[in-house]
């Protein structure tokens, strides 16, 4: 693990600005490892190191969780290819090296998929999440491109909550999917939720009942709802209330 600047962590634990860190290691007892630090550029191990500021432990361990409203033409990926990536949209003070090797999604979203997206630190709470045996809920709101009378719809209901048979695309094998449920909200809008995140497997369900998706949006995972005034590109920390709705 590399080394961090002190001055960068503690401003990522909430105390202000650079400059207002430097003004703190002036005035107040500021102890790495127990020994008082002057330095704004004292270079920290996050993973091994203890500080206190006047006697207050700060932890550096605390996991982070983030609620993003992924916008569309972003990919879910770390890797800068020839599109930017939704961790281009982190602020500065995010990008540390303890985040930049830590910080990772829970699951992913195609490229022009917008909505729900969650990183964290937590391992544990991703694997919970996105291994193939949780069958955490995923609501998605969908735009067809066909429009379905209302006979069709009640057939596409009847299937999707039988689980149904979804053809191959690209490298992956066609698939069974769980049951799932859809509501219609007119005749080229419904809400479908699943219980698994196989490749493009919205896209793949509505493609076995013959029409297409032209706007799709992740609007819960679990309990936990898109907070509705986050705005595309925008990400707030998750509380503990909010947390609770996905564990
Ligand atoms: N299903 C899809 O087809 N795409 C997504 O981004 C998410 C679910």
């Amino acid at each position: 693990m590399a080394k961090e600047r002190l001055d960068k962590l503690l401003a990522h634990e909430g105390f202000g600005s650079r400059k207002d860190i430097r003004k703190l290691l002036r005035s107040c007892e500021v102890l790495v490892n127990g020994k008082q630090i002057y330095d704004p550029g004292f270079a920290v191990d996050a993973e091994k190191d203890n500080i206190s500021v006047d006697g207050e432990e700060v932890n550096l361990h605390k996991n982070l969780y983030l609620m993003m409203n992924k916008p569309q033409h972003y990919v879910c990926s770390t890797k800068e290819g020839d599109h930017e990536t939704v961790f281009d949209l982190l602020d500065d003070s995010l990008r540390t090296p303890y985040l930049q090797e830590k910080l990772h999604l829970v699951g992913r979203l195609d490229m022009d998929t917008e909505g729900l997206l969650l990183f964290t630190t937590d391992g544990e709470l991703t694997h919970r999440l996105i291994s193939p045996k949780s069958h955490i809920s995923k609501t998605y709101l969908c735009g067809l491109e066909h429009a379905e009378t209302a006979e069709h719809q009640a057939e596409i209901t009847k299937q999707f909550e039988a689980g149904i048979e979804v053809g191959p695309e690209d490298n992956e094998q066609g698939f069974t999917a769980q049951p799932a449920q859809i509501t219609w909200l007119n005749d080229t809008t419904a809400q479908l939720t699943i219980y698994e995140g196989k490749y493009h497997q919205v896209k793949r369900m509505f493609a076995a009942v013959g029409n297409k998706i032209v706007y799709l949006k992740r609007i819960s995972m679990g309990q936990l709802k898109l907070d509705k005034e986050l705005e595309l590109g925008k990400y707030k920390e998750l509380t503990d209330k909010d947390l609770e709705l996905i564990v």
